[in-house]
C-alpha cells in the first residue's frame, strides 16, 4: 500500500506548520497546494530540509496544480484569507465562499476518496459550502474547530487552578464562533467536574465565567495580538489529530464540526458536536443531555451558523 497522502490546500500560515507536523510524526508524503506560485515548491523545499536533522522520512512536494493531489488519504482545507484585528470570522464569508468553489471542485475531480478536514472560516458555513461543492459524502468531510475551542478552554483552566493540562478535559459545543458553547457540565479535571474543582481551590464561579467568555473569543485575541493574521500552530495540532484518528481507525471522540441530521434537534447542519472519529470518516455524533440553559445557548450557536447557509445560498445560486 505504501505511504499515506496527505494534500494540503492552502499552504499559508496554517499549511506550513500542518506540513511540518505531519512530516514530523511520518504520517505520510505531503503535498502543498497553493495558487500562489512558488510559495508551496519553496515551503517544501524548506520543510523537506528539515528532515536529516529532525530524521523523518517524508517525501514533501508543493504544487500548484490539483492533479498532484490524486489519491490522497487526508486533505485538509485552509485555502482562503484569515481575519484581520476587528474582523468577525462571518466578515470572511464572500471572499472565502468562493475559495470553497474551486477547492470543492478540486477535491471533487482529484481525490474523491479522501477524508477532508476543513479549517477555513467562518469553519460552519465553509465545511457545509465544501461538501456541497465537492459532493463528498458528509462522513468524508468535516470541519476543525472544537478540538481547538476545547484545547483553548483547557489552557485557560490550567492556568486558572495551576494544574497540568493534560488532566484537563474541556468540552465546547456549537458553532466556532463567539456564540461556541462551553459546557462546563462535561468539562473536568481529572474526572472532577470543574465547578466542584473551583469550590475545592476556592475559585470564584465569577472566573470560571471569564475564561468561559475569553475561551469564545480565544481567536480574536490571537488575531489582535498578532496584528497581521490569525492563530496557526494550535488550529494546526488540532486539525492533526483529527487526521491521525482517521489514518489510525482511533475511534477518538473528538469535538469537531460534523454533519448533524436528527440529532441536537438538527436537521442537516454543520455544527461543534462530539464526534467519533475512524477509518469510516465521522462514524458517529454522540448526544449528550444539556440543562436548559445549554439546549438555549446551542440554539443561539446554531441559528447564527444557519444564518450564515442563507447567506452562502444568496451568494451563490448553486448551493441553494
Ligand atoms: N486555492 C488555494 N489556496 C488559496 C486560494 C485558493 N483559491 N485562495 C487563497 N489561497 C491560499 C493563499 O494563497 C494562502 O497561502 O490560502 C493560504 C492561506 O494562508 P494564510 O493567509 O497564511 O492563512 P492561515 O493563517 O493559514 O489561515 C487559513 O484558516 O483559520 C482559518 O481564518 C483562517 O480562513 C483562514 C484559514
Amino acid at each position: 500500500a505504501g505511504r499515506k497522502k496527505i494534500a494540503l490546500i492552502g499552504s499559508g500560515m496554517i499549511g506550513g506548520t500542518l506540513a511540518h507536523l505531519a512530516a514530523k510524526k511520518e504520517m505520510g508524503d505531503i503535498v502543498l497546494f497553493d495558487i500562489a506560485e512558488g510559495m508551496p515548491q519553496g515551503k517544501a523545499l524548506d520543510l523537506s530540509q528539515c528532515g536529516p536533522v529532525e530524521g523523518f522520512d517524508a517525501k514533501i512536494t508543493g504544487t500548484n496544480d490539483y492533479a498532484d493531489i490524486a489519491g490522497a488519504d487526508v486533505i485538509i482545507v485552509t485555502a482562503g484569507v484569515p481575519r484581520k484585528p476587528g474582523m468577525s470570522r462571518d466578515d470572511l464569508l464572500g471572499i472565502n465562499l468562493k475559495v470553497m468553489k474551486a477547492v470543492g471542485e478540486g477535491i471533487k475531480n482529484n481525490a474523491p476518496d479522501a477524508f477532508v478536514i476543513c479549517i477555513t472560516n467562518p469553519l460552519d458555513a465553509m465545511v457545509w459550502a465544501l461538501r456541497e461543492f465537492s459532493g463528498l459524502p458528509h462522513n468524508k468531510v468535516v470541519g476543525m474547530a472544537g478540538v481547538l475551542d476545547s484545547a483553548r478552554f483547557a489552557t485557560f483552566l490550567a492556568w486558572e487552578f495551576d494544574v497540568s493540562v493534560k488532566d484537563v478535559n474541556a468540552f465546547v459545543l456549537g458553532g466556532h464562533g463567539d456564540t461556541m458553547v462551553p459546557v462546563t457540565s462535561y468539562t473536568t479535571i481529572n474526572g472532577i467536574p470543574v465547578n466542584d474543582f473551583a469550590k475545592i481551590k476556592g475559585v470564584d464561579q465569577s472566573r470560571i465565567d471569564e475564561i468561559v467568555d475569553r475561551t469564545r473569543k480565544g481567536g480574536g485575541e490571537i488575531v489582535g495580538l498578532l496584528g497581521n493574521g490569525s492563530a496557526y500552530y494550535a488550529p494546526a495540532t488540532s486539525a492533526i489529530s483529527m487526521a491521525e484518528a482517521y489514518l489510525g481507525d482511533q475511534k477518538r471522540i473528538l469535538p469537531c464540526a460534523s454533519y448533524v441530521e436528527g440529532k441536537y434537534g438538527l436537521d442537516g447542519l454543520y455544527v461543534g458536536v462530539p464526534t467519533v472519529i475512524g477509518a469510516g470518516g465521522t462514524e458517529d455524533v454522540i448526544e449528550i443531555e444539556l440543562s436548559d440553559e445549554e439546549k438555549s445557548n446551542l440554539k443561539v450557536s446554531t441559528d447564527a451558523v444557519e444564518e450564515l447557509l442563507e447567506a452562502c445560498k444568496g451568494l451563490d445560486s448553486s448551493l441553494a
